[in-house]
C-alpha cells in the first residue's frame, strides 16, 4: 500500500472539499432509526469547517439502481446534520452531479456544508463511471474520503473521482477504522482471540483463512459452527450445515493445529425443532438429537468463550452466536457482548448484529472500536485491498 495522506495533513482554508461519507443509515417511515453513521462522520466535518473549508458532502443511501427514488433522498440526513451541527449552515442540493449541485457548490462560503443528493440516483455511480466523476470533479478543490462503509465498492464517487484530485486524503473515520481493523490486528498484543459467528461458513472463509495465521485462539459460534462440528465427527441433528464447506472447514482446523491455534467450538447448545418454535427451546450438551437444531451456544460454551476473552489482550468479535433476534436464542450473543465489554483487552467489534447486540445492551461505549462498516469491515479483516483506500494512494 502506497502512502495515503490524512485530512490533518491538508491545508483547506478557504477551499472547497468534496467529502465522501457513508451516510447510508436505516430509515423507517421517513425517519432515521439509527444515526450512528451520521455521528461517526461529524469529527471530519467539524475538522474541515474549523480549518476554514467549505464542505461538499456526498453519500449514497440504499440501492436505488440509478433512478431517483424519493424514499431514498438524503433529506432526512440533511435535517439530522442540522440538528447535530448547531450553528452550521447545512444545505441540500437537488442532485449530486447536475446543475443544482454545481450552482450551490459555487455559492458556498467557508464554514458551510452542502450535502449532495443521493449519488446512487446517478446510473454511473455503481458502474464506477469516469464520465460521472468528470462531472463531479469541478464541485471541489480537494477530495477527502471518510466513507469506510463503502470502501469495498469501486464506485465512481469512491474510486474514479478520488483519482481525479491531485490533493486527496482519508478522513478521521477512515483513519480510525484502518488503525484498528488493520494496523492493530497485524501486530496484535498477545494473546489475541477472535470470536466469529454468523449463519454461513461460506461468508467467513476468507476471514478465517486470514485470521488463523494471526490469532492465538479462535472461538467459533453461530450456525457456522455446526459445519465445523461435523468435521470433528459430532452429531448436529437438524442444525444448519453447509456440506460443500466441509473441506474448507477441515483445512482451517488443520492449519490451526499446525500453528498451535486453539479452536473452541460449542460444546453445549440451545436447541429447538426450528427457529420459529422458541417456546420449545432447551439446552443440550455434546451431540444434538436428530430432530433438533442448534440455535444458540449454551451457557458452558459462553463461559468458555468468556474465559478466553478475559485472558486476552486483543479481542476481535464478528457475528452473532445464535438467532439473536429471537430472545430465546439471544443469550449466547449477549454473554459474549458482556464478556467483550468487561475485558481489559483492546476490543474490536464489526458486523451489524454484534454491533447491534452491544448497542441494545448499552455496552457499546465499553468497546475500543466498533466498526461502521459491514462488507468493508469483512473484506478488510479478510486481508483484501479495498478500492476506497487504494484510490487515495499517491
Ligand atoms: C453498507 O451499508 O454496508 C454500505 O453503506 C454499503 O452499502 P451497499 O452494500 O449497498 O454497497
Amino acid at each position: 500500500m502506497g502512502k495515503i495522506a490524512s485530512v490533518r495533513d491538508l491545508d483547506v482554508a478557504g477551499r472547497r472539499v468534496l467529502l465522501r461519507m457513508d451516510l447510508n443509515v436505516p430509515l423507517k417511515g421517513g425517519g432515521i432509526t439509527d444515526d450512528t453513521r451520521i455521528r461517526a462522520a461529524l469529527p471530519t466535518i467539524r475538522h474541515l469547517l474549523e480549518a476554514g473549508a467549505s464542505v461538499v458532502g456526498c453519500s449514497h443511501m440504499g440501492r436505488p439502481k440509478g433512478r431517483v427514488v424519493s424514499e431514498l433522498s438524503l433529506a432526512p440526513v440533511a435535517e439530522r446534520l442540522r440538528r447535530l451541527l448547531p450553528g452550521v449552515d447545512v444545505r441540500l442540493a437537488g442532485d449530486s452531479a447536475g446543475p443544482d449541485a454545481a450552482a450551490r457548490a459555487g455559492a458556498l462560503r467557508p464554514g458551510m456544508l452542502l450535502l449532495l443528493e443521493n449519488v446512487r440516483f446517478e446510473p454511473g455511480e455503481t458502474r464506477g463511471d469516469e464520465e460521472l466523476a468528470d462531472r463531479m470533479r469541478p464541485l471541489a478543490d480537494v477530495y477527502v474520503n471518510d466513507a469506510f462503509g463503502a470502501a469495498h465498492r469501486s464506485h465512481a464517487s469512491v474510486d474514479a473521482l478520488a483519482r481525479k484530485f491531485p490533493e486527496r486524503a482519508m478522513g478521521l473515520l477512515m483513519e480510525r477504522e484502518w488503525l484498528y481493523l488493520k494496523a492493530k490486528l497485524e501486530a496484535p498484543e498477545r494473546p489475541y482471540t477472535a470470536i466469529l459467528g454468523g449463519a454461513k461458513v461460506s461468508d467467513k472463509i476468507p476471514i478465517l483463512d486470514n485470521l488463523v495465521e494471526k490469532v492465538d485462539h479462535l472461538c467459533i459460534g453461530g450456525a457456522m459452527a455446526y459445519t465445523f462440528l461435523t468435521v470433528r465427527g459430532i452429531s448436529v441433528g437438524a442444525s444448519l450445515v453447509e456440506p460443500d464447506q466441509r473441506g474448507a472447514a477441515e483445512a482451517i482446523l488443520g492449519r490451526a493445529a499446525e500453528r498451535g491455534v486453539t479452536v473452541d467450538l460449542p460444546a453445549d447448545h440451545v436447541v429447538a425443532p426450528s427457529p420459529d418454535r422458541p417456546s420449545e427451546a432447551r439446552c443440550v450438551s455434546g451431540g444434538i438429537p436428530e430432530d433438533l437444531a442448534g440455535l444458540d451456544i449454551g451457557p458452558s460454551t459462553a463461559e468458555r468463550f468468556g474465559h478466553r476473552i478475559r485472558g486476552s489482550r486483543t479481542v476481535l468479535w464478528n457475528g452473532p452466536m445464535g438467532v439473536f433476534e429471537t430472545p430465546a436464542f439471544a443469550e449466547g450473543t449477549l454473554a459474549v457482548a458482556r464478556a467483550v465489554a468487561d475485558s481489559r483487552a483492546l476490543s474490536i467489534v464489526g458486523g451489524g448484529d454484534s454491533v447491534a447486540a452491544l448497542q441494545e445492551s448499552g455496552l457499546a461505549d465499553r468497546i475500543t472500536h466498533l466498526s461502521t462498516g459491514g462488507g468493508a469491515c469483512l473484506e478488510l479483516l479478510a486481508g483484501l485491498d479495498l478500492p476506497g483506500f487504494a484510490a487515495l494512494e499517491m
